[in-house]
């Protein structure tokens, strides 16, 4: 390559990463999540209407047949990501798919993003999917923008929203906008920063509400808004600046401090503001941790990681796609990458983009993005591409399953749609399979972190290998590997209280009751190390059913 157009790609590629954003929102579902994606791909003139995207969603409920679980799954299928540009800037919504019941398929996704929205009800505040969601930002350091939802709607005090989100995540907020009352007194907001206050009207269900903005020292401010709530706000504000926090946007990258908004999602009130404040703090692109060190998203040469997996995404065709976030250099269609755990070479010819159902060939994408690859079974979650000199990224930490079963196949002659179906979703990650060491006992054993999980491989067997199973539980709440693996265990001989069984790459692992039979196992074997995940493997191949 000539150094001129050497010197361009890089140019490009600078470009291309100073205008990249990507973010996921964590929330609990009702909060009001797909209430605000919309209004965000709205300004993004990603889709034309309000409505579109819970549209797609209801008509898939009426078409479907499996009812709830379809619909959860149909929306984890949708919206994988969201791609819109704004101002000048290219946004990545990564979808976290907003089941009841949390699942493994969310933590994955949260490994993908740069950032994380933390969406909460304003009459409810912190609540319990939040708060997991935002442990798992919390291992990684991810900025958390924080945005209080349904401000139009009675809630609790904005003050001690604020609270509740420092004492119980230890995330210090630092709210951009304050609220002039709220529910049916809700006025509007004023920017912190500016002093600008942006009047809210109330609009009819589903509309957009008109957004006015005057200074607050404007005198027509007191004919439009009731002083007492006004001084109210006011006061509130004085407050918040005597604690003194400033806004460091080195602080909100390190994970540390929370920008916080108030504004109300279906009224689309506060949204823009939101998105413009969030384009100008949130971080870039970053370097990611590899195993040889940070890999820088200039690096030249394209690297990037598979977070999620997902078959029969289009059941006519019975497809699977890998969905690689790209972490640096310039991905281009048809390229050759390297397969860091295999050492195979792998032309990339049809890399798609989604977006909702929609699905287009992609002919380049850069870091921040994320593209789906067609996978006939070559890529596992945590897998690296990259081209150039090796790269290998860290893997996606697992959760430690708290549920276990055993997934019985009553049909004799349907055991090699048993099997694939269990290889399949094993592969892609959408349950972790353990074997009983027993080897007469050869049903495989589900691992999950949420029940949930359990019933969607279920429902995915039934509906996609055509074979009907049943769950066993096992009475095992507590799974540990073992650090060392079988000669560890069998130097510490015979243990109790606990079942031994092997996972998918027959390695170890410990099932117990509860924590105190663990504990037991630690007083009594000391030396013993346990580790609460699979530690990640590479180079090798998994045990098939
Ligand atoms: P989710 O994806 O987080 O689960 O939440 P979703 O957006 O579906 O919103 C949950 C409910 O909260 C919806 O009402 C939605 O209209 C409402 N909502 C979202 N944002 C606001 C807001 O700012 N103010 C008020 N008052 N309500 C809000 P629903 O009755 O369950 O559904 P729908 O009939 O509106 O579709």
């Amino acid at each position: 390559m000539s150094t001129d157009s050497a010197l361009q790609d890089g140019r490009e590629l600078l470009d291309a990463v100073a205008r990249r954003r990507n973010f996921a929102i964590i929330s609990h579902p009702d909060a009001g999540k797909t209430t605000l994606t919309e209004k965000l791909l709205l300004y993004g003139g990603a889709i034309q209407q309000a409505g579109a995207v819970k549209a797609r969603g209801e008509q898939r409920k009426v078409t479907s047949d499996w009812m709830e679980l379809e619909k959860q799954r149909g929306i984890s299928i949708t919206s994988t990501v969201l791609q819109f540009d704004y101002t000048g800037n290219t946004i990545n919504l990564l979808d976290t798919p907003g089941h009841q019941d949390f699942s493994e398929d969310t933590y994955r996704t949260l490994a993908a993003a740069d950032n994380a929205v933390m969406l909460e009800d304003a009459a409810k505040g912190l609540e319990p999917q939040t708060r997991k969601l935002f442990e798992v930002c919390r291992m990684r350091d991810i900025p958390i923008f924080t945005f209080i939802n349904k401000m139009d709607r009675p809630g609790r005090e904005p003050l001690a929203l604020l609270d509740e989100i420092e004492s119980e995540l230890e995330l210090t907020p630092w709210a951009v906008n304050w609220p002039i009352g709220s529910g049916e007194q809700f006025r509007g907001v004023i920017d912190r920063r500016s002093h600008e206050v942006i009047l809210f009207s109330r609009a009819e269900r589903g509309r957009q509400s008109e957004e006015r903005h005057l200074n607050l020292d404007n005198p027509e401010l007191k004919e439009l808004v009731e002083a007492e709530l006004l001084e109210q706000a006011v006061e509130e504000m004085e407050l918040l600046d005597a604690a003194g926090a400033e806004l460091d946007l080195e602080l909100v990258h390190a994970g540390e401090l929370t920008p916080v908004f108030f504004g109300s999602a279906m009224t689309n009130f506060g949204v823009r503001p939101f998105l413009n404040a969030f384009l100008e703090m949130a971080q870039k692109p970053v370097a990611r941790q590899s195993q040889d060190g940070p890999v820088d998203p200039l690096r030249p040469d394209f690297s990037g990681f598979v977070f999620k997996l997902q078959a029969n995404m289009d059941p006519r065709h019975r497809d699977r796609v890998a969905f690689v976030r790209v972490c640096s250099g310039r991905f281009e269609k048809d390229m050759t990458v390297r397969h860091a755990r295999t050492g195979k070479a792998i032309r990339l010819s049809r890399p798609q983009k989604l977006f909702g159902q929609d699905r287009e060939v992609v002919e380049d994408a850069f870091p921040g993005d994320v593209i789906g690859l067609n996978n006939p079974g070559m890529f596992s979650i945590g897998d690296t591409l990259y081209t150039g000199t090796k790269v290998e990224y860290e893997g996606i930490p697992c959760f430690s399953p708290e549920i276990f079963s055993w997934l019985r196949n009553p049909n004799p002659s349907a055991f090699k749609n048993f099997r694939k179906g269990v290889n399949e979703l094993r592969e892609e990650g959408a349950v972790q399979i353990l074997y009983d060491n027993d080897e007469s006992k050869r049903d495989p054993i589900l691992a999950a972190v949420g029940q949930l999980q359990l019933e969607v491989v279920q429902h995915r067997l039934q509906n996609e290998y055509g074979v009907e199973t049943r769950l066993e539980p096992l009475g095992y709440q507590v799974a540990r590997w073992v650090t060392g693996g079988w000669p560890s265990l069998e130097k510490v001989g015979r243990i109790f209280n606990c079942k031994t069984v092997r996972d998918a790459w027959n390695r170890p692992v410990l099932l117990f009751k509860n924590d105190w039979n663990l504990n037991q196992l630690h007083e009594e074997h000391p030396d013993l190390e346990l580790n609460a995940v699979a530690p990640v493997v590479s180079g090798v191949e998994p045990i098939s059913l």
